[in-house]
């Protein structure tokens, strides 16, 4: 047996994809799923982006580029965040690379240090922990709660400043996933105050910029001064349902570019050049495809989460943001003696032989989400209004659920949830 590092051996992963690869098996030996467990578009590629990228790659724009990016795309993604969110950015404030995701990684390689506290909200993204993980940086989390509606109070960052020994980053996404919530221009303007004079940095993981739902989306980064503090993640991967694609860019001051484009030149090398330049066509000309498909996501999650809201144990509000639904199914766990991850299981493997619904369980996201469910928007509607009708009938199988508990002890519920 090779030796693995204790990296390695110790990383955590996206249980999304995991969950992924269990309902992808039944769905080929021959069970219906209903897949609402990852955070992905069921729309197509915007066009514009389509035609950009084909034509590229026939013109041949297929070999090396900038380990920064390409300057017209950098270009015209600092005009985007201008025209759309207010950032004064120019070129040199724009780094390209393979989605949001990666940032997580070049932000904690190109400024944290083994011990630095970093403030994270969980739930949290999954692999933000990961990421503080590969440099030693240490994670301090504070949870969001459901009477805030997930909001981050700008007191929990105060309180970091003042009371953690090496106050280093924060680690900020709002919209919110997994749960929806969107913090306000207020909030913002809090946090803001509170970061200047301090050193401390902050990921501002914006993934989901264009879905909000109530107010407007709002950037720490087009604060006064926040140029020093901030690295702001945007992929293409939502607003242009381009995942696989694996494009997203970063604006940052132009030494945090600098450093973030050593690191991509010693791993990637560079983001293939025809993608960015479909990206770019998607920023530059696909708006009007953008505000239809955002359109159809704000419906599908109304649709979700009304439908969810009406059934027996479920407590869940309209989320303010993003294409998930976050609701609260302690009740239901407590009443099955599952676990909300094994609820998530039992809902697809356990409850019915030929139908099942993936979705994921709270825990997922850390134990701050312990007790809720995250459904994602991924299917068309008609799928979703099935998965509506299954959901009541699934959570009354009592003796399924005993036989499921049986044959599956590591989703028992040994403590009823509080609350
Ligand atoms: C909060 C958050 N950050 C980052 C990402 C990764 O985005 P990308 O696929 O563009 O790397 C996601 C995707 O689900 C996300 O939800």
């Amino acid at each position: 047996m090779p030796r693995l590092s204790s990296l390695a051996q110790n990383l955590t992963t996206e249980t999304a994809f995991s969950v992924l690869a269990v309902a992808r098996s039944l769905k080929a030996a021959g069970k219906e799923v209903i897949e609402l467990e990852i955070g992905d578009s069921p729309f197509p590629s915007t066009p514009h982006a389509k035609a950009a990228g084909i034509q590229a790659i026939e013109e041949n724009r297929t070999g090396y580029c900038p380990s920064l990016g390409l300057p017209e795309f950098r270009r015209a993604a600092a005009s985007f965040v201008g025209r759309e969110f207010g950032i004064k950015a120019e070129l040199d404030h724009v780094i390209v690379a393979s989605g949001a995701k990666p940032f997580e990684t070049y932000f904690a390689e190109a400024l944290l240090e083994p011990d630095d506290g970093v403030l994270i909200f969980g739930p949290q993204f999954p692999t933000y922990i990961p990421n503080l993980q590969r440099v030693g940086a240490r994670p301090v989390i504070v949870p969001l709660r459901a009477e805030d509606r997930f909001r981050p109070r700008p007191e929990q960052v105060a309180q970091f400043l003042k009371n953690d020994h090496r106050p280093r980053a924060i680690f900020l996404n709002s919209p919110h996933n997994p749960t929806g919530g969107v913090a306000t221009g207020e909030d913002l303007d809090a946090i803001a105050e509170l970061l200047r004079g301090s050193d401390c940095v902050v990921l501002s993981d914006e993934p989901y910029c264009h879905m909000v739902w109530e107010g407007r989306h709002e950037s720490l980064l087009a604060r006064p001064g926040m140029m020093e503090h901030v690295v702001a993640a945007y992929t293409m991967s939502k607003s242009y349902s381009m995942s696989g694609w694996r494009l997203g860019f970063a604006v940052a001051h132009p030494e945090i570019i600098q450093a973030m484009g050593k690191l991509i030149n010693t791993s990637a090398s560079c983001s293939p050049p025809f993608v960015q330049l479909g990206a770019l066509a998607a920023l530059e000309e696909d708006l009007e495809t953008r505000n239809d498909y955002m359109d159809r996501f704000r419906r599908k999650v109304e649709r979700l989460s009304d439908g969810l809201a009406t059934i027996e144990g479920i407590t869940v509000e309209r989320p303010a943001g993003t294409f998930y639904v976050f609701p609260d199914v302690r009740v239901l766990c407590n009443r099955l003696g599952l676990t909300s991850h094994g609820l998530a299981m039992f809902l697809l493997e356990g409850a019915d032989q030929s139908f099942g619904v993936a979705c994921l369980g709270g825990e997922c996201f850390g134990s701050a989400g312990a007790g809720f469910l995250r459904f994602s928007c991924a299917e068309p509607d008609e799928k979703i209004d099935r998965a509506l009708e299954f959901l009541p009938e699934a959570l009354t199988r009592l003796d399924r659920a005993r036989a499921y508990r049986e044959s599956h002890p590591e989703h028992v519920l040994e403590q009823p949830y509080p609350g």
